[in-house]
């Protein structure tokens, strides 16, 4: 360790736990869509939250800026260096205990580095169950998830990440410890402050561990590929299920023709689940706590309804976890079968979704024509992820962000649903947010974090 600054943090941390060699940091110095590059002196791995105050205090006392890193599966760039001044990355991953899980409460402990796959089966181990479901995790974790407030594909049933939260310990900007760590669900007394750092993307400290709640495990879950002729048919056939079946409508996926190809093309081990061909599918699961036939019966008559009123073209009810699986496999290869395009994570009210996609494709059609849609998400929760052309429109990227973002805005959503803000959509989120809720955000920002060393450049 030969800098000044690097041989402190080592004493922190242990010398193996401060990474300078190329080898080491690449990985850490890009997004998971190759998107950004940024350098930092080091990256620096933290056993416990006292080595992350530590850490803290040493980069207040020398300037330096830090970076926040979970499982650096972020959409936005915003886990990765910006290089306009001193920076490290803080990364969790060492952090990764379960310190708690306590079935009566319904809660568990969780440090900050746990992976999220981890966790639900921690819930899982204590007959409990975490709802937090996403393709990435495998890798994404728990200061991520929360960072971001990261949706999902269970948001429709449980909520985004900051619903399921009781309670956070926050390394704050200045290296004082926030013991925030309570499991009680109700609390009057005064501002919610954990609310404060979820979805802050690391620009308002670092947060070292969380107490989640756990559910009820579902006893039953069922699983249908939809085949639908428009988007308005997807927002109906919502609506009929929850008319019939209640509140057990768990995940309601869209997925246009364009998106099953790309993945039919990408993903080897996947399949057409229908021998015809539709423009628009729907992934639909149940789940409750009566009986794997009961629910499928339920599901099967709605949908059966459904088609013979001519509402939905055709369906395919799994019959087996190995069925749902390869359905579930389907939806969850769209990333990666949609690396290079440009992307959009913006949200309507529900029932505006056939007007934004019917807007957005009119417009881009006019000053791009020929240009492809790669359209799906969690129409449930009004998500959508509209992404355009491929690696060729890059280069009008701004361009294309513009119509979409501007028929969005047409329609009163956000341009951010879940990914976040990060260094993606730092400068467009100015034409979006109320100047007054943004002077709101920098109020916060600096009294938290005068200095603005915790993750510069990102969200504002
Ligand atoms: P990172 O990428 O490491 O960090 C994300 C942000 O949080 C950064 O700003 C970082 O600085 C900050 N941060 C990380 N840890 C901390 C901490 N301990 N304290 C303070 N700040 C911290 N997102 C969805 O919402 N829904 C999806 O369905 C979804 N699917 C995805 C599928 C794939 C294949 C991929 C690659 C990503 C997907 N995402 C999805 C993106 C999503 O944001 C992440 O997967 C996840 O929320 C990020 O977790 P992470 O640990 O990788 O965070
Ligand atoms: C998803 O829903 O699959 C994700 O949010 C990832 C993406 O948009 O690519
Ligand atoms: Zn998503």
């Amino acid at each position: 360790m030969h800098s000044e600054f690097l041989r402190p943090l080592a004493a922190i941390v242990g010398e193996a736990h401060v990474l300078t060699d190329e080898r080491d940091t690449a990985g850490h110095f890009t997004d998971w869509r190759k998107q950004y590059y940024g350098r930092a002196e080091c990256v620096v791995r933290p056993a416990n939250t006292g080595e992350v105050a530590e850490i803290v205090k040493l980069c207040g006392r020398e300037n330096v800026a830090i970076v926040p890193q979970g499982g650096n599966t972020g959409l936005s760039g915003g886990a990765t260096p910006v290089g306009a001044q001193r920076e490290i990355v803080l990364s969790l991953s060492r952090m990764n205990r379960i310190r708690h899980v306590d079935p009566l409460d319904d809660s568990l402990v969780a440090e900050a580095g746990c992976v999220l796959a981890n966790v639900q089966q921690a819930a899982e181990a204590a007959g409990r169950y975490f709802p937090v479901s996403l393709a990435a995790e495998g890798s994404c974790q728990i200061g991520g998830i929360l960072s971001t407030n990261a949706g999902g594909v269970n948001v429709l049933r449980y909520g985004n990440t900051r619903e399921q939260v009781l309670g956070l310990e926050v390394v704050l900007p200045d290296g004082s410890v926030w013991d925030g760590l309570r499991s009680l669900r109700k609390d009057n007394t005064g501002y919610d402050l954990k609310q404060l750092f979820i979805g802050a993307e690391g620009t308002l400290g670092v947060i070292t561990a969380a107490v989640l709640k756990m559910r009820a495990r579902p006893s039953a879950s069922t699983t249908a590929w939809v085949a639908l002729e428009t988007p308005a048919a997807a927002v109906e056939l919502l609506g009929r299920l929850r008319d019939r079946v209640g509140e057990c409508v768990s995940a309601f996926e869209l997925v246009s023709r364009r998106c099953l190809e790309a993945v039919l093309a990408h993903a080897h081990d996947t399949q057409d689940p229908f021998a015809a061909v539709h423009p628009w599918y729907v992934l639909v699961e149940l789940e409750d706590a009566s009986t794997f036939e009961s629910l499928q019966s339920r599901l099967e008559a709605s949908l059966a309804e459904c088609i013979e009123q001519g509402k939905a073209r055709d369906a395919a009810i799994a019959a087996s976890h190995l069925q749902a699986a390869a359905l579930w496999r389907i939806r969850e290869s769209i990333p990666e079968a949609q690396f290079a395009n440009v992307k959009h994570d913006v949200s309507v009210a529900v029932s505006r979704v056939p007007l934004l996609i019917e807007r957005a494709e009119a417009a881009l059609a006019k000053a791009f024509p020929g240009v492809q849609s790669y359209i799906f998400g969690h129409v449930g929760d009004g998500n959508l992820h509209y992404n355009v052309g491929d690696r060729g429109l890059q280069a009008r990227r701004s361009d294309v962000n513009r119509i979409v973002y501007d028929v969005v805005a047409s329609l009163d959503g956000s341009i951010s649903a879940e990914h976040g803000l990060g260094q993606l959509k730092r400068e467009e989120i100015k034409r979006h947010k109320q100047a007054l809720e943004l002077e709101l955000m920098r109020t916060l920002k600096r009294a938290l974090d005068p200095n603005g060393l915790m993750n510069p450049g990102k969200v504002l």
